[in-house]
């Protein structure tokens, strides 16, 4: 589109986004973002955090995540997600929020869409190259929480897990866990995939090849003696390992080290202010302390797989520039399939 039919501004509903996504391979498009982001092709400011507590207690929070793919056909935008933990007791969705597409000439916002169901996907997809870059087999997978985002790594990772009998789920909130059940059971039998609910996060995680957490929780709860020691955990919701965990993986790995050490809140962040962690280039504080091994794309360029002599944790901060390009294939596909709505400036 040329920036002179730009008076309008295109908008896509869930619905539409769903639609789209199904004409998408998101772990291809995941995989281009982390690897141009190795190459140094990609800018991702620090996002621009907003916490309060609502009105009625709860703790609230919104999220500016812009983002910038250089190159020939450079792809810019941002995404604004919020959310409320006070939402599921309301019935209502934990987060909510749009992406925005910005024509890379004029700088104006040019399409606008909902953001849940891309930013779900995109964090699944990250996930799915994660397990991807192991090479022995996992029998048993495990996702702790059973929300959004369990079900959007249900439907990227079960097919690149060869050899998966096994997913062990856990909810603290036990419907949860059931309607999980219920959602996925069949795709699941149809797959040779058991899938069980666990009455302990303990449960889920002993025995357990891959776990990912993917809950809500604010502080450690996964420890050491819990984990195989050849585990992969892919710690999407950041703040569900004890620091002992990441002490003694033998491989951290993340998405992008600047994103984690600016972090206060989550847990590598803490250990990197505590001077339990360290980036690459960074010199080695006092003291016992790990050193990050690398990001998903330096291993994605260099064609190398997790480093499976130990426990591996990577810890995927979630990259604006993967939701930015997701999106812009999104509004791709859906201007193709003639859906979304033209709003008028
Ligand atoms: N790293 C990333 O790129 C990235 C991207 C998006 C979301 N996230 C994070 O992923 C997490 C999950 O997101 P979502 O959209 O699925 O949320 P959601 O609210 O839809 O689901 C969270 C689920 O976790 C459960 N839960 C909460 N605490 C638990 C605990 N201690 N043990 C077991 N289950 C527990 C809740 O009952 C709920 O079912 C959030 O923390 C979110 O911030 C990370």
């Amino acid at each position: 589109m040329s920036p002179q039919a730009r008076s309008e501004l295109f908008y896509l509903p869930r619905a539409d986004v769903a639609r789209a996504l199904s004409h998408i391979d998101p772990v291809a498009v995941a995989t281009d973002v982390l690897k141009a982001h190795a190459r140094g092709e990609t800018d991702v400011p620090d996002e621009g955090y907003l916490g309060w507590t609502t009105p009625q207690g709860h703790s609230a929070r919104s999220l500016n995540m812009p983002g910038l793919i250089r190159g020939l056909e450079p792809v810019a935008g941002t995404k604004i997600i919020n959310a409320s933990l006070g939402n599921t007791a309301r019935g209502v969705p934990r987060a909510d929020g749009l992406t925005f597409l910005f024509d890379p000439e004029t700088a104006h916002p040019y399409a606008m869409m909902d953001a849940a169901l891309i930013s779900a996907t995109r964090t699944a997809a990250v996930s799915a190259v994660a397990v991807g870059l192991r090479t022995r087999p996992a029998h048993r997978l495990a996702f702790l929480g059973c929300g959004a985002q369990a079900d959007a790594h249900f439907g990227l990772l079960l097919p690149r897990l060869a050899g998966l009998t096994e997913l062990t789920v856990y909810d603290r909130d036990p419907a949860g866990a059931d309607a999980f059940l219920a959602r996925h059971r069949t795709t699941a039998e149809a797959a040779g995939v058991r899938l069980t609910v666990a009455g302990a996060a303990e449960d889920a995680v002993r025995g357990s090849d891959v776990v990912v957490p993917l809950t809500t929780v604010t502080e450690g709860y996964i420890r050491s003696d819990w984990l195989l020691p050849t585990a992969t955990v892919v710690h999407v919701s950041l703040d569900d390992l004890v620091a002992e965990v990441v002490l003694g993986a033998a491989q951290v790995v993340v998405d992008d080290w600047q994103l984690v050490r600016t972090d206060p809140r989550r847990l590598l962040g803490r250990m990197y202010r505590e001077g339990l962690l360290y980036g690459q280039d960074e010199p080695a504080p006092p003291g016992p302390a790990k050193q990050v091994d690398g990001t998903l794309g330096e291993l994605l360029l260099k064609q190398e797989p997790l480093d499976e002599s130990g426990l591996t944790v990577v810890n995927p901060f979630g990259m604006s520039v993967q939701d930015v390009a997701l999106a812009h294939r999104v509004f791709t596909a859906a201007t193709e399939l003639g859906l979304g709505s033209r709003l008028p400036r």
